[in-house]
């Protein structure tokens, strides 16, 4: 038998090398530790109270504006020295700084949990009026703890049924945007706030457009981001406390008789490779953004390697 495993390591372990000694020369100044790889994207979040998430973006620009701007990122965070780092919050302030009498004070009176806060972009409200929203909030992925941040970042370009219809069932579908929907967002807008076939950018930033998923019937483009159970969906959960066990399983297989789940590594490969269910260039993409989702090497780092530790040569 071939000892696949250690193989595999090798494979990824050398691919994250180069995606982060790639990162290190395009983009602003200097990311000694690659750290904006991948915490550059707006929407990076996780679920965590019953409403509120947790946010991981750091804009590169802002960061380098602020008072810390010229610190890199682990001289704070100590801790972080492997991918994955979930859960690793200790931040240490006197690293090599802040180490005089009078700065224990200004440490102390200091919330921390604001560090980053003008750093961060993400949607705080899209109203799109799907079924889907009734009962799942915005960025609603938390199991998978590699790729939660990833998916839930790409609901800010897709509705929901873009990764989750169920392809068995519908063949005959195709990719198009959606048009103009109501969002509001923390820090500046991001994502395709237009109809890049349409042209014209929204100046407000209170809207945003999406890649939905339509099917043909009889020569007709029919949307299948389902608005039509949006108030049964409400109805249901106005009674949610009424419904015995077997009802409830009964109603929510209704909401989901078009909806699957696929694994993350089946999902990230269906749009990022050369096999993608999504004709970027036809969506409107320029050819070489088009190239680089398809090419894109982060899919390696939530679905292959298991842990990487940061090697001493981005000291
Ligand atoms: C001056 C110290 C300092 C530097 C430098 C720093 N951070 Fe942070 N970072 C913090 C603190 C403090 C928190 C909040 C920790 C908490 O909530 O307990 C934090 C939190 C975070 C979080 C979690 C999200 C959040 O807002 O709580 C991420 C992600 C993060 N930092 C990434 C980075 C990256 C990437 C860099 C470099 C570009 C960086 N940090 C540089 C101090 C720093
Ligand atoms: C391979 C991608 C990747 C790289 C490289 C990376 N991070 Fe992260 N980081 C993530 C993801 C994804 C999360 C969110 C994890 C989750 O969903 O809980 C995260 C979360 C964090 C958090 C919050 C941890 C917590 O749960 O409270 C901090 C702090 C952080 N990163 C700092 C850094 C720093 C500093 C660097 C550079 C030394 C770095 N990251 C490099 C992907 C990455
Ligand atoms: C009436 C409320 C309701 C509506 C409407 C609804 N969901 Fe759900 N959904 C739930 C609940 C509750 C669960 C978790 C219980 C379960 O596993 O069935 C769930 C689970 C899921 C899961 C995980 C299934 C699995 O196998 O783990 C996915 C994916 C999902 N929903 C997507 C959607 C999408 C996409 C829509 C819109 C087309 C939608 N849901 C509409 C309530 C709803
Ligand atoms: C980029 C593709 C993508 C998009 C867009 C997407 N999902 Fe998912 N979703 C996934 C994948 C992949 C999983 C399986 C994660 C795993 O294996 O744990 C998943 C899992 C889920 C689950 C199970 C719970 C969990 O923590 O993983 C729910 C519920 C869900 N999705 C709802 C939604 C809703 C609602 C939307 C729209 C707001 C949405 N998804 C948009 C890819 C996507
Ligand atoms: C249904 C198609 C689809 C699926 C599935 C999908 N993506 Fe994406 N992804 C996109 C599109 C489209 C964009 C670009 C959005 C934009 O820039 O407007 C994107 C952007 C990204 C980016 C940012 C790239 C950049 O430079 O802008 C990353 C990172 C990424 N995806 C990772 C993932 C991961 C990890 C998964 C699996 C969990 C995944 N994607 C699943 C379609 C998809």
């Amino acid at each position: 038998m071939i000892p696949k495993i250690p193989c595999r390591l090798v494979v990824c372990v050398s691919m994250l090398v180069l995606i982060l000694a790639s990162a290190r020369d395009n983009g602003f100044a200097m990311d000694e530790s690659g750290c904006f790889t991948c915490h550059q994207y707006p929407g990076l979040t996780r679920p965590e109270t019953p409403e509120g998430f947790r946010v991981f973006h750091i804009d590169e620009e802002r960061y380098l504006q602020s008072p810390h701007g010229k610190t890199d990122c682990r001289k704070c965070h100590t801790t972080v020295n492997k991918v994955p780092h979930v859960g690793e919050t200790a931040v240490n302030c006197t690293n090599g700084c802040h180490l005089a009498e009078k700065d224990k004070k200004l440490i102390a009176d200091f919330n921390l949990k604001t560090m980053h806060d003008n750093e961060q972009f993400y949607i705080t409200r899209l109203a799109d009026g799907s079924a889907c929203r009734v009962c799942h909030r915005l960025y609603p992925h938390k199991s998978n703890e590699l790729a939660r941040a990833f998916i839930n970042m790409h609901v800010g370009f897709m509705t929901c049924e873009t990764c989750h219809i169920n392809r068995e069932e519908y063949t005959n579908i195709d990719y198009e945007w959606t048009g103009s929907e109501t969002a509001d967002f923390a820090g500046k807008p991001f994502g395709a706030r237009f109809n890049p076939k349409l042209g014209g950018e929204s100046e407000t930033g209170h809207f945003i457009s999406r890649i939905s998923v339509f099917s043909e019937e009889n020569g007709e483009k029919k949307s299948l981001h389902n608005t039509w159970d949006t108030e049964k969906a409400e109805a249901y959960l106005a009674k949610a406390d009424q419904w015995t066990s077997a009802e409830k399983k009964e109603r929510l297989a209704y909401f989901h008789k078009d909806i699957h789940k696929n694994a993350v590594s089946v999902t990230c490969h269906e749009c990022h490779s050369t096999d993608t269910i999504l004709d970027f260039e036809d969506l409107g993409f320029s050819s070489r953004k088009a190239h680089d989702l398809i090419n894109i090497n982060i899919k390696g780092l939530v679905t292959k390697y298991k842990i990487f530790y940061f090697p001493d040569m981005f000291r």
